[in-house]
């Protein structure tokens, strides 16, 4: 059995602050980096010091990469999507311009890409939308047909930038409020969008429910569905044991596993969905 470690590309860094805006909900931020936005894929993440000299918030913070790009002059620059949540969230979508923040990025896995062309379906939930946008780029380069549904409770948490509207060949939003697009959820409109579609891979990122949903649905069509999983991360780097969930490895044992660096991108029929954070029954160990 191989024994996974962080990203080999990992490195811990200060970035400046370039731009901080609001956009719906969110914060959307750039920041300026070295090199290492050429090693980002999409579903990467980096993990975020936050609070500054003194605070007591000594866990780092995970934030999915929005995108990375390297400018022709080598300038890298990392592009976050942040909720400002509690109080960690918050202080990071407080920055100004010019501010340094302490990273280590990339981390963890990132989406696995087809060889050939097929037809893709990616969903997003709240800032589960983030990495996607640059998936839909990669995907859309291979040849693939990219289409897409960001879901979220309400019109301001549908985080779906007008350039990433055109990289897709379809968009379809969902409120639980019907405040935009189909009243309802991600998983009332699937269906009929792998039918008409013809969709051979799912790929999602957002809150663990709606990952689990997806599972369902695309276990019962033989779909294979890539998912980021959200769970909790205090270190980000596989020291601390705070983010395992019962996946189920090659050798067909269920293991308690680390996401931030087995993850967070998982293949979704191989996790046992739980909801709450108790270890299920003939999980390895117990
Ligand atoms: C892979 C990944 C990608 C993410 N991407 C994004 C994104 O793109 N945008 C975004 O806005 N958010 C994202 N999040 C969620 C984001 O990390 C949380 O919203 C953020 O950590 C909240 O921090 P806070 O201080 O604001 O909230 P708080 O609730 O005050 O603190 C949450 C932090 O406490 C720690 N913690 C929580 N539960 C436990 C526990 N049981 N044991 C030990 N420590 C614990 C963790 O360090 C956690 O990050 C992502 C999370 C993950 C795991
Ligand atoms: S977050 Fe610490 S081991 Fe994964």
């Amino acid at each position: 059995m191989d024994f996974p470690t962080i990203n080999p590309k990992a490195q811990q860094f200060d970035a400046e602050v370039l731009s901080n805006k609001r956009v719906g909900s969110y914060n959307h931020m750039v920041f300026s980096v070295d090199e290492i936005a050429s090693y980002a894929r999409p579903g990467n993440f980096v993990a975020i010091s936050v609070g500054g000299p003194g605070t007591s918030m000594i866990l780092r913070r995970a934030f999915a990469i929005y995108r990375a790009t390297v400018k022709p002059d080598g300038q890298g620059l990392l592009e976050l999507v942040i909720a400002p949540f509690g109080n960690g969230s918050t202080w990071l979508a407080n920055r100004q311009i010019g501010d340094l923040v302490n990273m280590v990025a990339p981390l963890g896995t990132a989406f696995g890409i087809p060889t050939e062309p097929v037809r893709a379906l990616l969903v997003g939930g709240g800032y589960g939308s983030a990495p996607l946008f640059a998936l839909a780029e990669v995907l859309k380069s291979r040849g693939c047909r990219v289409d897409m549904v960001l879901g979220a409770s309400s019109a301001a948490k549908i985080y779906a930038p007008l350039e990433g509207k055109r990289s897709v060949s379809s968009l379809t939003i969902t409120t639980d409020d019907g405040s935009a697009g189909t009243h309802g959820r991600v998983s009332d409109v699937i269906p009929a969008i792998i039918a008409s579609s013809n969709i051979e891979i799912i790929y999602s990122c957002g809150p663990m429910a709606m990952l689990s949903a997806i599972t369902n649905i695309s276990k019962e069509r033989g779909i294979m569905h890539q998912c980021s999983v959200e769970e909790a991360m205090a270190c980000g780097i596989g020291v601390c044991m705070t983010c395992v969930l019962p996946i189920e490895g090659e050798d067909g044992v269920v293991r308690m596993t680390r996401t931030c660096i087995d993850g967070p991108v998982m293949d979704g029929s191989k996790v046992t969905w739980t909801k709450s954070r108790e270890i299920p029954d003939g999980v390895w160990g117990k």
